[in-house]
């Protein structure tokens, strides 16, 4: 932190509508959303950068329901009533969620584990063979879209994303639509903590970090039709971060040869557009692959008693 993808995201918890048999995201996700919520009862929730938030799902036809009704609180369809606030719309569903705001949670987090003892250092890694030489039993790539020369991953895609954070503090509910017309360059406002986030794009393939002009005229013109008052609002900054785009998150252990050793590595990539959601029940599942690997190993008594 603060130069990461997860720093820049709007940080609303809400996965793809469709999680495509991929049944172990939609547990890794509801883990998530119930494991934030509990965090709700603490007041360090604050500092977490935590809090409930509710809006609308806004469709363009009639849609199954997503695979996250059952993680979020009071999912319901839409109303006549409401839907007619929103032209164009025919369909959505409303329901509460929280948000987790990258910028506030990282530091936290990154506190929370010099607390006890874990330390960073940063720097580029060439290849998983320098860490290993270097001593490390177990790597765990959290690498994001950058495959660099870490072996290439063909399904790993930049999926690119471009934001306007604005000042709007009297909008007080998210609205994220769904235009599959559109292909996936759907219209989406987030009120934050502080920010209010308009965006966005989702460009597969794109890996220009630029700013660009043409999709900041699109975004805005689009929020504007969707939230008319925006228009009042004062434009703060633009800003591009790359989704780590998959048919399904990466999430297992490896073990890499590199005679005359071997190590052990366990990916946990790909989260999409939605790596804030899905963060915790990754993190505790990549955790369990740790602890089966230091058990295989024989390493946990030892590294009990190094602690
Ligand atoms: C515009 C936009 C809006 C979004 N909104 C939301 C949202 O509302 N809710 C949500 O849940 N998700 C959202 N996302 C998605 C979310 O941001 C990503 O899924 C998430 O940030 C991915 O996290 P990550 O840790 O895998 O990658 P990153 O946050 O990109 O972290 C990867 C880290 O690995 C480091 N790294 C990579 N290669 C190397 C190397 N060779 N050596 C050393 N370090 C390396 C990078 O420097 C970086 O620090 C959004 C994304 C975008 C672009
Ligand atoms: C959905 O996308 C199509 C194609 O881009 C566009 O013509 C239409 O106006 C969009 N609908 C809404 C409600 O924005
Ligand atoms: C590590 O993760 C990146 C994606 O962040 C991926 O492209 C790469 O293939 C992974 N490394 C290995 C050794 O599999
Ligand atoms: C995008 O614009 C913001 C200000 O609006 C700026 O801080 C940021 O550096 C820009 N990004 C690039 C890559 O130019």
């Amino acid at each position: 932190t603060p130069l990461t993808t997860s720093d820049g995201a709007a940080g609303l918890w809400q996965p793809y509508l469709y999680d495509k048999g991929n049944v172990h995201e939609t547990k890794w996700n509801k883990e998530t959303f119930d494991y934030l919520q509990s965090c709700l009862t603490s007041p360090d929730s604050v500092k977490m950068g935590i809090f409930l938030q509710s809006g609308y799902n806004l469709c363009t036809e009639p849609l199954p329901d997503p695979s996250f009704k059952d993680a979020v609180l009071g999912f319901r369809q839409l109303t006549k009533r409401e839907l007619d606030m929103f032209p164009g719309y025919s369909f959505g569903w409303f329901n509460t969620a929280l948000m987790i705001e990258g910028k506030t949670y990282l530091p936290w987090l990154m506190d929370w584990l010099r607390q006890r003892e874990v330390k960073f250092y940063q720097r580029k890694i060439g290849s998983f063979k320098e860490l290993a030489d270097s001593g490390a039993d177990v790597i765990i790539n959290c690498s994001g879209v950058r495959s660099g020369d870490l072996q290439p991953d063909p399904e790993l895609q930049p999926a690119r994303g471009q934001i306007i954070k604005v000042d709007a503090p009297w909008i007080k509910h998210w609205i994220s639509t769904h235009n599959f017309s559109s292909r996936g360059n759907s219209a989406y406002i987030i009120p934050g903590e502080t920010c209010f986030t308009v965006g966005g794009v989702f460009q597969v393939g794109n890996w220009n970090l630029q700013n660009s002009s043409v999709d900041h005229k699109n975004i805005w013109e689009a929020a504007c039709k969707l939230e008319p008052s925006l228009q009042h609002a004062r434009i703060v900054e633009d800003w591009t971060g790359l989704r780590p785009a998959r048919s399904k998150v990466r999430l297992e252990r490896e073990t890499i040869r590199s005679e005359p050793t071997s190590f052990e590595v366990i990916h946990n990539y790909g989260h999409g557009g939605f790596g804030l959601t899905i963060h915790r029940g990754c993190a505790e599942e990549a955790a369990r692959l740790f602890g089966q690997i230091l058990e295989q190993k024989g390493l946990l008594a030892h590294s009990k008693s190094r602690l």
